[in-house]
Order: structure tokens, then C-alpha cells, then sequence
């Protein structure tokens, strides 16, 4: 079965209360002309609820770029996952390479939070990837293998319908810097290998996995009509509508 490609725009730490539900309503007006592509926007906690409002009942997921773990008490400054769901998000992001590398957060760490999004019955993508070093070093697969094992560890076969696998590497976010498709479809290719030997050739079959770092209109075709690129996770591109739109487009194409 062809797997239904995924587009999610990752606004990290940008948008305020005017110009999040603005984007939001441009979003929503590029999902309505792509029904080939699933469309997903995470949006800074504080936001959620008003970007909610703007998207209404257009096929657009509302995405958190982060969750905790436990179902609330003393935590200070961490936001559960009922609390995500009350504000009506369905999908979320786990491993998302700042969190691991600028915020210090473990392959444990975010392994507890990936069950948890999914024990919660939530869409969990989890972002996986190489540092420059470790790249130049010839270790991509292995972390990339590391990072999905580690991630994955105790998710079923059934609940991996609900992940999503973004591939970013670190050295081609917000650099300009993007992944040539000859690479980026090899470690896509090995990631999906990773994934049938953990699970079944059925389940690796149907699980999207999708690119991250510098996707931008203008390299969007060339990558995701790559095999085993199903779509993107974007970060600066997804702040215009203008730019985000057509890389949608892409996707659906592809
Ligand atoms: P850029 O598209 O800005 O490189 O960011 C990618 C990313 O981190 C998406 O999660």
C-alpha cells in the first residue's frame, strides 16, 4: 500500500498570538488543495489553542513540539499530554534534534515520552539524526540505528501506525546546508531496514519517514520523489506560507 506522505511544519521557538493563527489560516488553505498529503503544523504550547481555533475543522494537524512524560503533579514547567489533548492536538514531536543537542535531553528521556504519546492514542513523530562529527566519521547508520532503537524501544507493531520517523540530520538544519537525495534516500533506505528487522517487513513498509534540514521549495521535488522519503518535516520554510505551501504541493505530488 502507498504510504500517505506527511508535511509537517515545525515553527520552534517563532510566531506570536497574530501571526500563528495568520500562518495557521494559510496552512489550512494548502492542506484544502492537497489532499494527497497529510498536513501537520507544531506550534509553540502557548499558541496551540488560538492556532487551533484558526485552523477549525481544515485537515490540519495541530502538533506540540514537545510533551512530558508523566500525567501531571509537580513537575514545574512541563506540559502533560492531557493537556496537549485538551487543547485539541493530536500529534507529537519526540527527539527533535535541539532537544537532544541543545536541551540535553537522553535516548531514555525520549523514549519515555514517545510511549507515553502513544500510550495516549496521539500521532508521536520521532526525530532522529547524525551530528557533523559523527557523520564525517562514517557514523550515520549507526546513529541513526542507535537513536530508532533506542527511541522505539517497547513500541508495538500495532502502535507504529500512529509514529512517524523524521531523518534530520544535524549538520543540514537551519544551515542552508541540505542532504543530497542520493543521501538522504540511503539512510531513509537503512532506517526502513532498522525498522524491519525490530518489527516486520509490512510495518517498516507502511511507516512514513520523512526528511528534515533546509527543505525548502526549491529541493523539495528532487527529495521527496526519492522512494523512501514520504515526506518532510520543516522548520524555516514553514514560517510563509509562500514557501511552505508548494513544498505541500510537492509532497502530494510525489
Ligand atoms: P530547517 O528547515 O530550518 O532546517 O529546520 C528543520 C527542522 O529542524 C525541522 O524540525
Amino acid at each position: 500500500m502507498p504510504r500517505k506522505p506527511y508535511v509537517g511544519g515545525n515553527w520552534k521557538m517563532n510566531t506570536d498570538r497574530v501571526t500563528g493563527p495568520a500562518l495557521a489560516r494559510e496552512v489550512a488553505a494548502s492542506a484544502q488543495a492537497n489532499p494527497g498529503c497529510e498536513v501537520a503544523v507544531f506550534v509553540p504550547f502557548p499558541y496551540l489553542w488560538a492556532v487551533g481555533e484558526a485552523i477549525g475543522s481544515a485537515p490540519v494537524a495541530l502538533g506540540a513540539q514537545d510533551c512530558y512524560f508523566e500525567p501531571g503533579g509537580a513537575f514545574t514547567g512541563e506540559v502533560s499530554l492531557g493537556m496537549l489533548q485538551d487543547c485539541r492536538v493530536t500529534d507529537v514531536l519526540t527527539g527533535h534534534s535541539e532537544r537532544r543537542h541543545v536541551l540535553g535531553e537522553t535516548d531514555e528521556l525520549i523514549n519515555r515520552k514517545t510511549l507515553a504519546v502513544l500510550e495516549a492514542g496521539m500521532t508521536c513523530v520521532l526525530c532522529i539524526g547524525e551530528l557533523l562529527e559523527e557523520r564525517e566519521a562514517g557514523q550515520t547508520d549507526v546513529v541513526n540505528e542507535r537513536q530508532l532503537r533506542a527511541g522505539l524501544a517497547g513500541v508495538t507493531a500495532v502502535q507504529m501506525a500512529r509514529v512517524v520517523i523524521a531523518y534530520e540530520p544535524v549538520w543540514a538544519i537551519g544551515t542552508g546546508k541540505v542532504a543530497t537525495p542520493e543521501d538522504a534516500q540511503a539512510a531513509h533506505a537503512r532506517c526502513r531496514a532498522v525498522l524491519e528487522d525490530l518489527y516486520d517487513s509490512i510495518t517498516a513498509d507502511a511507516t512514513r519517514i520523512i526528511y528534515g534540514g533546509s527543505l525548502k521549495p526549491a529541493n523539495a521535488a528532487e527529495l521527496l520523489a526519492q522512494p523512501d522519503i514520504d515526506g518532510g518535516l520543516v522548520g524555516g520554510a514553514s514560517l510563509k506560507g509562500a514557501d511552505f505551501g508548494p513544498i505541500v504541493e510537492a509532497a502530494g505530488r510525489a
